[in-house]
């Protein structure tokens, strides 16, 4: 396949969205549409990225991550006057491929089958197309008695004859850009919506004698193009149940794929399973033989080998091997919890690092602190980390013995080995190996009660 480069048209509004973002930028499986087209085209080794921006350009830009190169379209004139403003980049560019940024379910295996049939056909120009059963909103593909592309008529130019078309336009095109690049300065606005369509592109080649054609794919889900909620609400389904198909086939067990959220850029290990009601987002990573769910929240985690998860919610996290996690806890940013640690009810970890070993199992709250390996973190145990003005650190070493419904009032220190009664206010440091007793001792005043 000789090299490529690729224009992604991503300036419009998205008007039908309603929404003071732009279109492209809506997540699908937790990830912009655009960026889904970005990824597919790095998958594809198309590195020549030229992305076409106009409305909320400095949003789309700064939401965006990978090496592309950004032109502007100050007014959203149309999909023709899109590719158009690119043209000035494009000197010396033999096939150029056109793609849509609110197209996100296209894979890379088609686009290869569109490049390789423009090619093998010498092709000016040849389109991505589908049979939909519902092709209302899309433009209809008119083909000439050799097969090839005649024209395209948009929806609200065709007349009933055309929409009974059922044979669509994806907007994804590959172009020889020598041959297009003079006829896309001929498009006028003599349609319906007084825009440049790219569209119109088939019909001025054919007029000039070039050849035209399409790749006609089976898979009508991934020529989908999201225009409204609606549309996002179905490109999210298909999505997440093509990404839980890929875990299922690498290995990972999905008890109920239809309750399962894993984003797209998100990693699991071979035998992990998860059980119902369970999403795991952002770049999460998760490690083999781990239960995760039912019902667990992990966005932005690593978790490594044989991690138990239940009834519970982590956030930019890291879980070590053989932890036991749940029900009911609430991990928070900035923790790192070590290996074979159990945390356990009710209890709240943030900004923490807890060592191998250690055992927070009941009703904690534990913040800003460090705690070592093998200590045991007693029921009702709160870090009192806040003074009213700034946080403060708790340091904890290890083999410590913190007791029942102890207060450690930060800054403070507990040393390697140390034990801290039950019900202690503690606010100084306490040694290693050490005993502290931080409460008024018991008052016992005999048959007090007799007589009242
Ligand atoms: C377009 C196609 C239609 C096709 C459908 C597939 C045209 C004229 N119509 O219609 O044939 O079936 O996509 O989904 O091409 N954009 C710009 N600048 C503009 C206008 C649009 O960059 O001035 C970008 C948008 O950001 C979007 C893409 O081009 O990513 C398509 O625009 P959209 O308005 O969604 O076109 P459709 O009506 O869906
Ligand atoms: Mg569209």
């Amino acid at each position: 396949m000789k090299s490529l480069t690729a224009v992604i048209l991503a300036a419009g509004k998205g008007t039908r969205m309603k929404s003071d973002i732009p279109k492209v930028l809506f997540p699908v499986a937790g990830k912009p549409m655009l960026q889904h087209v970005i990824d597919t085209l790095g998958k594809l080794g198309v590195s020549d990225i030229f992305v076409v921006v106009g409305y909320g350009a400095e949003q789309v830009r700064a939401a965006i991550t990978g090496p592309v190169t950004w032109v502007e379209q100050r007014r959203q004139l149309g999909t023709g006057h899109a590719l158009a403003q690119a043209a000035p980049e494009l000197d010396g560019v033999g096939d150029l491929l056109v793609l849509f940024g609110d197209t996100p379910l296209l894979t890379a295996e088609t686009l290869q089958g569109l490049i390789r049939e423009h090619q093998g056909r010498g092709n000016a120009a040849t389109v991505l197309t589908a049979r939909v059963p519902e092709p209302s909103g899309y433009g209809r593909i008119i083909r000439g008695s050799d097969g090839c592309v005649r024209a395209i008529v948009e929806e609200k130019d065709a007349n009933p004859e055309q929409k009974a078309i059922t044979e669509i336009n994806s907007g994804t095109m590959c172009f020889a850009w020598p041959k297009v690049k003079p006829v896309l300065a001929r498009l006028n606005t003599d349609n319906v919506q007084g825009e440049y369509y790219l569209t119109d592109i088939f019909a001025l080649l054919v007029a000039e004698g070039e050849r035209t054609g399409a790749y006609l794919t089976g898979d009508c889900d991934e020529v989908a193009g999201v225009n409204d909620r609606i549309q996002l609400a179905w490109a999210e389904k298909v999505m997440r149940s093509r990404i839980n198909r890929v875990h299922m086939r690498q290995g990972v067990t999905i008890v109920d794929p239809s309750t399962v959220w894993i984003d797209a850029d998100v990693e699991i290990g071979r035998d992990t399973v998860i059980m119902p009601n369970t999403h795991i987002l952002g770049a999460s990573k998760i490690g083999g033989r781990c239960r995760i769910g039912p019902n667990a929240f992990l966005d932005s985690c690593v978790l490594g080998e044989g991690v138990a998860f239940r009834y519970a919610v982590a956030e930019q996290a890291a879980i070590g091997d053989n932890s036991v996690v749940g029900p009911f806890a609430y991990i928070r940013p900035g923790s790192n919890i070590g290996s074979a640690v159990r945390v356990g009810d009710f209890v709240e970890i943030k900004n923490s690092e807890i060592g191998d070993g250690t055992k927070v199992p009941h009703l904690a709250y534990v913040g800003d602190a460090k705690i070592g390996s093998n200590s045991n973190i007693g029921c009702g145990v709160i870090t009192a980390n806040y003074d009213g003005k700034k946080k403060n650190p708790t340091y904890i070493g290890n083999n410590v013995f913190v007791g029942c419904n102890t207060n450690l009032v930060a800054p403070v220190k507990i040393e390697d080995g140390a034990y801290i009664a039950a019900g202690s206010t503690i606010t100084e440091d306490v040694p290693a190996q050490a005993l502290a007793i931080a409460r008024s001792r018991q008052t016992v005043k005999p048959d007090w009660r007799k007589g009242k």
